[in-house]
């Protein structure tokens, strides 16, 4: 098709891409050009605009390694993840425990860990946290299912992103047992600073937000016929729960968190917390996502 105008532009594209084979390839295509035209109608950006936004998307893909996922991270700080993640979850009615989003630093080979076990791995200073949690699946125990919990430290910091931390520190993988709970011990986790050295941090900077996020565990549950469970618990009384960078807080997911009378449930000294929380898992597919680091 010879281009007349810039009216042209869109059903040309439109019109290329329709012999598309795959039904769902076809949808999503169509609708992304679609939007993206309308969002170019609306913005009428510069070349030189234009130029700078084609060279952040590929700085974003740069910034990307082993150890690092920037477009998890920007997918993250523009809210994109959480909605997906709501779109998703939810739908049979379950509302006792909402999904949050995987994140950035998910491992997918955490080493198992017997329950009441810990997940402290070496030297790591801070409050110790007892947590004792149940899965539910329409108010029946879910025995069997995977457990993978990992988080920041208490000066909010993952192992990964600490060279001098212990590889795996502050994860582990449980199973539930029969009455399908699972317990561990670790630190009190902080929060933290999203990575800011990316194209992401660059935004957050125009953007004047800060880039913090609340305290929290992270949890994926996963068991053969259910859908798998990706969340997070947060501390009740962090200051940045109403100002999460990525969005990731939802009410069913505050709180659980009892600073500790007396001595430890282990004996020993010095200030610790419990956590009591149950989760409540969706018929569906029990998928594990693409792991974002190795
Ligand atoms: C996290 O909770 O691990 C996380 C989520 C989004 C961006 C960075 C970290
Ligand atoms: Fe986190």
């Amino acid at each position: 098709m010879i281009i007349d105008g810039e009216a042209m532009v869109t059903p040309a594209v439109l019109e290329a891409m329709a012999n598309t084979r795959d039904a769902r390839l076809r949808e999503v295509t169509a609708a992304l050009v679609r939007h993206l035209h309308a969002f170019i109608r609306e913005v009428r950006p510069t070349e030189e605009e234009w130029e700078f936004g084609v060279d952040y998307l590929g700085r974003i893909g740069q910034a990307n390694s082993a150890t690092h996922n920037e477009g998890v991270l920007f997918s993250d700080a523009v809210g994109v993840s959480t909605l997906v993640c709501l779109l998703n979850n939810g739908a049979t009615g379950v509302t006792e425990t909402a999904a949050a989003l995987l994140g950035p630093f998910w491992r997918d080979n955490s080493p198992k860990v017997e329950d009441g076990g810990s997940i402290v791995r070496g030297p790591t200073p801070g409050p110790r946290l007892f947590a004792g949690c149940q899965v539910l699946s329409g108010g029946k125990p879910v025995a069997g299912a995977r457990v993978d919990v990992w988080h920041s430290s208490p000066e909010g910091v993952y192992e990964n992103q600490d060279p001098g931390m212990a590889d795996m520190n502050l994860r582990g993988q449980f199973t539930t047992d029969a009455e399908g709970r699972f317990r561990f011990t670790s630190v009190k986790p902080a929060g933290y600073p999203v990575p800011t050295d990316g194209p992401t941090g660059e935004l957050l900077r125009a953007q004047e937000r800060h880039p913090f996020r609340p305290a929290h565990l992270h949890f994926l549950i996963h068991k053969p016929g259910l859908k798998t469970l990706i969340t997070q618990v947060f501390v009740d009384d962090d200051e940045h729960l109403e100002s999460d960078v990525v969005f990731g807080v939802t009410q069913a997911l505050v709180g659980g968190y009892v600073k500790g009378e007396g001595p430890a449930p282990d004996g020993g000294e010095g200030e610790w917390w419990s956590l009591d929380y149950t989760f409540h898992m969706e018929p569906g597919e029990a998928r594990l996502p693409v792991p974002p680091i190795q």
